[in-house]
């Protein structure tokens, strides 16, 4: 059953980014006549002030991923905002609610969204919505990283390898916060000095020649229990001799082929494990929401903001995401 139309509209039509096939950042397009969306029983309508902008909106604009949308269709999953109409069975949202989410069910790229009530968190009340924008899917990820199906112990030793992005951060920040010695990579000094501050113990960069022995130095000689992965197709081999004795490689990234030598796996009887964000059950999900939630609120957990987009240059912002180095934080659009 539908629910009751927004009164408080003088239009039905929105600007949007708007893909109609499968292809490079040139299949963005910016409209200004497309359809508010309806909201069902279960969802709010959310006038989107900011949209957080990840990698995998890049794989699934190109057609380059396993699940794809129905052609055409509004790209982002993170967004915030204000809550503008509510279905008639949502309980725990009103009208006039700031918030934000890590799932919508119209698309992030646009100026109101429909999103499931479950799939929403409550905007820390100091935040504006950009810095909103940023906890989403990157913070969906390392708590599932870290803390679903895994036994990570205070005390152990963790590498972030890539904190300087949009998971890298919060990876870090869950982290640190749970007693874990924290390992942490990034591409540039200024990136470096952001993980650091982030709360890493030891800060590497994955561009410097040698840089997997310093850590080796760094951990002792005793090897990392656990390595959170942002590009495996780079990296796993040598995150197969970091990793310690029983340890394990979290693959959270991943763009292509890796040749590895299983024996190292044998040897130190360590494991390789995938993460995906959207694998999570509804209550996994509401145990991820709760605590981002309440970490965000005591400032345990803070989200970096990296570079900000006008919604015209979200060509730009997909070509830079995936082909520009030294981040620090997280991409947000600005509606
Ligand atoms: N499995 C899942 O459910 C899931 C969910 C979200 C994201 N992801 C994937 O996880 C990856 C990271 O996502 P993100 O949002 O953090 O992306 P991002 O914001 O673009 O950050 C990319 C990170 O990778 C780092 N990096 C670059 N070269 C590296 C190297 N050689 N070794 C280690 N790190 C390197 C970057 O560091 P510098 O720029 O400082 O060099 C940066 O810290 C992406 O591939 C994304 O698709 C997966």
């Amino acid at each position: 059953m539908m629910s009751r139309k927004a009164p408080f509209l003088s239009t039905t039509l929105m600007k949007a980014v708007v893909v109609s096939k499968f292809g490079g950042t040139e299949v963005l397009e910016v409209k200004r006549n497309v359809p508010i969306p309806q909201v069902q029983n279960d969802e709010v309508l959310v006038r989107v002030a900011a949209a957080g902008v990840n990698p995998v909106d890049t794989y699934i604009r190109s057609g380059n991923y396993g699940n794809l949308p129905i052609l055409p269709y509004i790209p982002g999953n993170d967004m915030c905002g204000t809550v503008v109409q509510c279905g008639n069975s949502v309980e725990n949202f009103r009208e006039g609610d700031r918030v934000c989410s890590f799932r919508t069910v119209g698309g992030a790229y646009a100026e109101y969204t429909t999103v499931k009530e479950q799939h929403l968190l409550k905007l820390v009340e100091t935040y504006d919505f950009v810095k909103g924008a940023a906890v989403g899917t990157p913070f969906l990820t390392a708590y599932r990283a870290l803390f679903h199906d895994t036994s990570i112990k205070p005390g152990q030793k963790i590498l972030v390898h890539g904190a300087s992005g949009g998971v890298g951060v919060p990876a870090v920040q869950m982290a640190a916060a749970h007693g874990l010695e924290v390992y942490g990579t990034a591409g540039t000094e200024e990136g470096m000095e952001m993980v650091k501050k982030l709360g890493a113990k030891y800060v590497f960069n994955h561009r410097k020649e040698g840089y997997a022995s310093e850590i080796k130095l760094a951990a002792n000689n005793e090897g990392i229990d656990v390595i959170v992965e942002m590009l495996s197709n780079v990296n796993l081999a040598r995150d197969l001799d970091l990793v310690a004795k029983n340890g394990t490689v979290l693959v959270v990234g991943c763009r292509d082929m890796i040749e590895i030598n299983p024996r190292l796996l044998m040897t130190k009887e360590s494991r390789i494990q995938g993460v995906m964000v959207n694998a999570a059950t509804d209550k996994e999900l509401h145990e991820s929401v709760s605590f981002i939630e309440a970490g965000l609120r005591n400032g345990v957990l803070d989200p970096v903001l990296g570079p900000k987009y006008s919604l015209s240059d979200v060509q730009q912002a997909h070509e830079d995401i995936i082909h520009s180095y030294g981040s620090k934080g997280k991409m947000v659009l600005i509606l």
